[in-house]
């Protein structure tokens, strides 16, 4: 599919006129652009989709029902992962360690009722293991653990690390240690390895302003691609020795080609790229169109050249950085206000197109990161050409905040 022209603000206006603001929306058009481009930057690899970058159950749906290479699905939490099995989701992995043992206790319950089926679970150390097992009565069938592999770059022997400080399993000698314990363990079962190179994957290369910042990005990322390919290869390679894993996870938005043209990786990660949020603009290697965004009402016109919405501090996790910010949109060309950037109640706006709004017009905004919008918002409006064409809950807007 074609990617589709820019939204204009005249056109969303135009659409948006019946709703009020504030709301949060997702273009179809762009989304299922993006997920094209996606899957064909996976090769032929197929993509479990991270529920934690969509945060909304229909959108997950239409998702994996749009390509049978949309494949699974990457959870964030224990109970999360449990809710969407309760309605009728499959081929579960939840990608993050997790000591909920209620949770746990209700998995142990599900790996009897349905051997094979149940969601997997994140391990990376023996006291994981230990806490999985603590729940588990005397039934017959194992819970599936995928063990995950560090794949941070250290540079300067070890002194520096790009990447997440996730798991401490980094070596293949360190993976096949932890998966010969699994394997001594009569109630776990080893089914698949996880290593997520988010120095690749979530990190922009191409930075307007940062032209030094970005060829140092892309370096590192050249070094980082060949050292994670050669122990991403070398470890499955030994744990397939120990145990027959069914899967090799890896990857995210913004590494697919790479990681998908490991042998060794059987299936690649994403959900960031669907939405195409403001920390996904700035990378070599491919572009996405903006799918998803919010509205704010206009509320005040402060000064000549601003206007003040209502509400807009909508900021992302992460590290301390002006990246974080959501992105002013539509009408093009604003930009925050030094001293009060995106706030709690009010948002000043501040560029050309604020002489052409009036009171009540709406200023359009997308979020730094892609399913943290869900947050903030009971239900995204969904877009197709120039209609609405449905309205869906988010995960918030089913009554659940499950990070
Ligand atoms: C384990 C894991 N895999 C994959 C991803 C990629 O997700 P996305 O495509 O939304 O950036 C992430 C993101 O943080 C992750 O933590």
């Amino acid at each position: 599919m074609e990617a589709p022209a820019a939204r204009s603000h005249p056109e969303l206006e135009e659409i948006f006129s019946d709703v009020e603001a504030p709301f949060a929306f997702v273009d179809l058009d762009a989304m299922w652009a993006n997920a094209d481009r996606m899957l064909e930057r996976a090769g032929e690899k197929p993509i479990r989709v991270a529920t934690k970058s969509l945060r909304c159950r229909p959108l997950i749906e239409l998702v994996l029902d749009r390509n049978e290479r949309f494949r699974g699905l990457m959870t964030f939490t224990l109970p999360e992962t449990l809710w969407l099995a309760d309605r009728g989701m499959e081929n579960l992995l939840l990608a993050y360690p997790t000591t909920n043992l209620e949770a746990l206790g209700e998995l142990a319950l599900r790996s009897v009722a349905s051997p094979g089926l149940a969601p997997v679970v994140m391990v990376d150390c023996v006291e994981h293991l230990d806490i999985v097992e603590s729940v588990l009565g005397s039934q017959a069938s194992p819970v599936r653990l995928c063990l995950e592999l560090d794949a941070a770059f250290w540079a300067f022997g070890g002194r520096l690390k790009a990447g997440t400080l996730r798991s401490p399993i980094h070596s293949p000698e360190d993976a096949v240690a932890l998966a010969e314990e699994i394997g001594r363990r009569d109630k776990l079962e080893l089914v698949g390895l996880m290593a997520y190179e988010g120095q690749i994957a979530g990190l922009g290369d191409h930075i307007p302003g940062r032209p030094l910042r970005s060829r140092a990005i892309r370096s590192m990322k050249k070094k980082s691609r060949v050292e994670i390919a050669e122990r991403r290869a070398e470890t499955v390679a030994k744990i397939r020795e120990v145990a027959p894993i069914e899967f090799v996870n890896g990857g995210g938005t913004g590494s697919l080609e790479s990681t998908a043209a490991e042998e060794a990786v059987t299936e690649v990660a994403a959900g960031s790229g669907f939405f195409a949020p403001g920390q996904f603009d700035h990378y070599s290697n491919f572009t996405l169109s903006p799918a998803a965004g919010f509205a704010l009402p206009v509320v005040r016109r402060p000064a000549p050249r601003v206007v003040t919405a209502l509400g807009g501090g909508y900021l992302a996790s992460g590290p301390l950085d002006p990246g974080r910010m959501p992105v002013p949109w539509l009408p093009e060309g604003f930009e925050f206000e030094d001293d009060e950037g995106a706030g709690e109640v009010q948002t000043p706006l501040v560029g050309d197109a604020a002489d052409d709004l009036a009171i009540g017009d709406n200023v359009y905004l997308r979020h730094a990161k892609a399913g943290e919008l869900c947050e903030r918002f009971k239900s995204l409006i969904l877009i197709e050409g120039n209609e609405i064409v449905d309205e869906v809950p988010t995960y918030r807007g089913e009554g659940e905040t499950f990070l």
